[in-house]
């Protein structure tokens, strides 16, 4: 999608109509039902296998990344296309890196499905409430 904004910016009038059709295409009829078929199924998951791991949060929160990225790249589609306006070559380099980063990061995560120990994890992250002694201490409460 950024190197179809990029070259739209290069085209003239009929093949630039050409390139924003192809691109609303592909954003309408592919990538939105496929977020929506991962999402919807991957929340019946959670549910039918009660799974609340950190690796489930961990991808949750790359997803999440890669939903923001989308409704982005939705916006520059209109935007651009609309408007007719010229897409910057680091705009374009900018957003194929973030995304290939982030598909690749989930893509880690499904494949490989590392264990998220949280004892790893210093223990004043783990348990509820254990700042309030380090706060209390800086702003003693009467
Ligand atoms: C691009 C998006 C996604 C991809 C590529 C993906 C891929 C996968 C894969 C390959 C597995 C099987 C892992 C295994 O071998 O056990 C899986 C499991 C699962 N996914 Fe997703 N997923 C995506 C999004 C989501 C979302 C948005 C949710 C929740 C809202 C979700 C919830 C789950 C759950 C609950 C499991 C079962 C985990 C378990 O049984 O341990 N997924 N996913």
């Amino acid at each position: 999608m950024p190197m179809l904004f990029r070259w739209y910016g290069w085209a003239d009038k009929p093949a630039g109509e050409e390139l924003n059709r192809l691109g609303g295409a592909i954003f309408a009829a592919l990538c939105s039902p496929a977020a929506v078929v991962a999402v919807g199924s991957g929340t019946a998951l959670v549910f039918a296998g009660s799974v609340f791991t950190p690796w489930l949060f961990t991808k949750l929160a790359v997803v999440g990344a890669l939903v923001a990225l989308h409704v982005r790249t939705g916006y520059v589609l209109r935007r651009h296309t609309e408007m007719r306006r010229a897409y910057a070559g680091w705009r374009m380099a900018a957003a194929t890196m973030s995304t290939s980063a982030v598909l690749g990061a989930i893509l880690v995560l499904v494949l490989a499905k590392p264990r998220f120990e949280p004892r790893a994890l210093p223990h004043w992250l783990t348990e509820p409430g254990s700042l309030q002694p380090l706060l209390s201490s800086i702003l003693p409460m009467p």
